[in-house]
């Protein structure tokens, strides 16, 4: 069987590749633990100048698994793995360069505001339908998205969880550049090599400059894990998720 998480590396670049079509790249903890792997073993080591994170033609990610919620709503466990990831995205050193096509909900977009080149097919669609399940926005995303795009599309986006096309989010400092589909995963792949050309030393502390301190980053997620714990246990949250498992296509 394929893994669920591919992760390839060639010339300084380490490709990390959500792989569960079936499920459009819906993640589950065995996933977001090998991208927090993936992701780490990138951090100290000179070789990887640059990561890529994709997911296939169809589906950049469905989000979280909703199967997953409904468990965690059901026992009221936290879901450890997806907190690391979040802790290892924030704090990746690297710099990360996402190709999406298709799909890109919930934490396939969010995911995105720690990325630092952001290439979209033009079918990408980008969806944050939290309040639908009841929830709540998360990777600290109901910071970095009004600061990113504009409260007002923020709003739309996160709370009234009306997508944005692919030119919508290029417009809305999302994406940096929209290309055909078939175009994706190489245009990506050439960002990442022109940022794996630049001095290795130079880079980081520019990155790091422009990230400036983490400090409210953590600090929101964490806030938001409060509160995302608590809505995750709410009747209507259960009622979302199991509605969502039950429907009829
Ligand atoms: N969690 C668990 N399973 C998911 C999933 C998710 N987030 N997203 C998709 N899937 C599953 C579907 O249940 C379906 O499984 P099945 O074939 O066993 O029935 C399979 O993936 C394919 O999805 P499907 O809904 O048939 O594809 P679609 O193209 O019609 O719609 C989506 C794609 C992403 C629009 C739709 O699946 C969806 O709304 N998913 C939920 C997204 C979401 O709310 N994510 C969490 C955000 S916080």
């Amino acid at each position: 069987m394929a893994e669920s998480i591919e992760v390839s590396d060639d010339a300084g670049i380490r490709t990390i590749r959500m792989n569960r079509p079936e499920k459009k790249n819906a993640l589950t903890q065995p996933m977001y633990a090998a991208m927090t792997r993936a992701l780490a073993e990138a951090q100290d080591n000179d070789a990887f100048r640059c990561i890529i994170i994709a997911g296939g033609p169809g589906a950049f990610s469905a989000g979280a698994d909703i199967g997953e919620f409904l468990e965690s709503a059901q026992t009221g466990a936290l879901r450890p793995a997806t907190l690391e990831f979040l802790s290892a995205i924030v704090h990746n050193r690297k710099p990360l360069v996402a190709a999406v096509s298709g799909l890109a909900v919930g934490i396939g977009v969010t995911m995105l505001f720690h990325c630092d080149h952001v290439v979209a097919a033009r079918d990408a669609t980008f969806t944050t339908p939290f309040l639908k399940l009841a929830l709540i926005p998360e990777a600290a995303s109901s910071l970095l998205a009004p600061q990113r795009m504009g409260y007002a599309r923020a709003f739309s986006m996160l709370v009234m969880g009306r997508p944005l096309s692919a030119a919508e989010a290029r417009d809305a400092g999302l994406v940096n550049s929209v290309v055909e589909a078939d175009a994706v995963e190489d245009t990506a792949l050439k960002a990442a090599r022109e940022i794996a050309a630049l001095p290795a030393g130079a880079v980081a502390v520019s990155r790091a400059l422009m990230r400036g301190s983490l400090d409210a980053v953590d600090r929101q997620i964490n806030t938001e894990i409060d509160r995302f714990r608590e809505r995750l246990q709410s009747d209507e949250a259960r009622a979302a998720f199991t509605a969502f498992l039950a429907r009829k296509k």
